[in-house]
């Protein structure tokens, strides 16, 4: 029941909605006139948004260089190359059109058009940006929260490393969440949303600090997105289905879930992050794999926030059976719950805990050690 001190903020305005991007081309010429729009491999081009937003774009009057193919688990790489394009081209404002990987690169892009500081070194936190270049995003996929966060997450194959970063300047100005934008992403990557957006409601829910209102809405995002998600699951095109999971995964991680709290754990989310980096597994298949070995880890050690979760989801504080409950709901969405799953040989056992361990993958509430993560890898397996 404590509630722990916080800072609350979040300067996002959010067009949340149907038709939302009609305003798109006034809203981003308040910024400047000079766009540079980041976009991924083509998903965007085949499915019209592309035309949708250019269109906006253009007739608002603003001229606009592209920077394309940021790919799933973005690279620091494609970043640096973006940055270069804007800076040569004095770009005024980003527009970010795609899903997690295509925002969190047009963040540090942002950052680092404004700085004149290579963007790893954000990454690593050796450098606080001063500035930012304005960021409005489009987003057309469900699942990160990074539409309305300051967070963003990249990999660096040179450092063997897939990080996070955090900063107030990180924050977009403005979101636009047209559903409609989100009926073609396939089914697979549907499910990673689903299941990313229930992980980040419990890194929340197992952060520091346990205010009862929060623990309750937090349980709450999970209960409503583990009912809208099976239907979604049949019913891809359904546009009032991927708004209800639209809203539940900005919810998730838009700060609301952390009020009270000194913030989340993101141990899973770490250990995740190893498994993208060695097999460029996507982000959301990652943390159905994790978060049943990580519950089993943490039984003994915080029974009494895992009966809470038990109760809360399924009725029961039988940790077990709710650690199994959670696993027969990504299965029933066809989201892996062991790396032999997601095709990756039982004999990898030992390169994936030396990358865990080269990292320290860890949490922020609830450390992990070599022990822990050789527990966990055996369990994942
Ligand atoms: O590249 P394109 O062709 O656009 O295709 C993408 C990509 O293949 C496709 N896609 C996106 N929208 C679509 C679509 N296909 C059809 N129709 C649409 N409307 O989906 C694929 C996956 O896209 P991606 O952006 O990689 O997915 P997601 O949104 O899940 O982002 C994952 C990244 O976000 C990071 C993850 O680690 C990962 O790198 N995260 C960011 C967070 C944050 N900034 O707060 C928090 C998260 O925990 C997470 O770590
Ligand atoms: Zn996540």
């Amino acid at each position: 029941m404590s509630i722990e001190n916080f800072i609350a903020y979040n300067p996002v305005r959010l067009h949340f909605g149907k038709g939302v991007t009609d305003t798109l081309g006034e809203t981003v010429r308040q910024y400047g006139k000079k766009v540079l729009l980041v976009y991924g491999k083509g998903s965007v081009k085949k499915y019209g948004y592309y035309d949708k937003v250019l269109g906006q774009l253009v007739r608002a009057g603003l001229s606009v260089r592209e920077y394309h193919g940021i790919k799933p688990n973005p690279v620091v790489e494609d970043v640096r190359k973006a940055i270069a394009l804007g800076k040569a081209n004095k770009v005024e404002v980003i527009v970010a059109l795609g899903g997690g990987s295509v925002i969190d690169s047009a963040k540090i892009i942002s950052i680092g058009i404004a700085n004149d500081v290579d963007p790893w070194q954000f990454m690593m936190w050796q450098t606080m940006p001063q500035k930012a270049v304005p960021l409005v995003n489009v987003l057309t996929l469900a699942a990160t929260g990074t539409e309305m966060n300051a967070a963003a997450v990249l990999q660096n194959p040179e450092t063997g490393k897939k990080v996070g970063f955090v900063h107030p300047l990180l924050f977009p100005k403005d979101a636009f969440l047209d559903p409609s934008f989100t009926t073609t992403v396939p089914k697979n990557y549907t499910a990673y949303g689903i299941v990313d957006l229930i992980a980040h409601a419990l890194e929340a829910f197992f952060g520091g600090g346990e205010p009862s209102v929060i623990d309750r809405m937090t349980l709450d995002i999970i209960k409503d997105t583990m009912e809208w998600g099976p239907k979604l699951m049949n019913d891809l095109q359904n546009v009032n289905l991927r708004a209800n999971i639209m809203l539940n995964a900005t919810l998730a991680l838009n700060g609301l879930t952390s009020y009270g709290k000194t913030g989340g754990d993101w141990g899973v989310h770490a250990v995740g992050h190893e498994l993208s980096f060695l097999y460029d597994m996507p982000h959301g298949a990652t943390l159905s794999i994790a978060y049943p070995a990580w519950l089993r880890l943490q039984s003994e050690r915080i029974p009494k926030r895992i009966q809470k979760l038990g109760e809360g989801l399924f009725g029961t504080s039988d940790m077990e059976q709710t650690i199994e409950k959670l696993e027969a709901f990504f299965t029933s969405i066809d989201s892996p719950i062991r790396i032999t799953e997601a095709g990756i040989d039982a004999s990898k056992k030992e390169d994936i805990l030396q990358q865990m361990n080269k990292n320290q993958a860890s949490g922020m509430v609830h450390n992990l050690n070599d022990e822990d993560r050789k527990q966990l890898v055996t369990w994942m397996m």
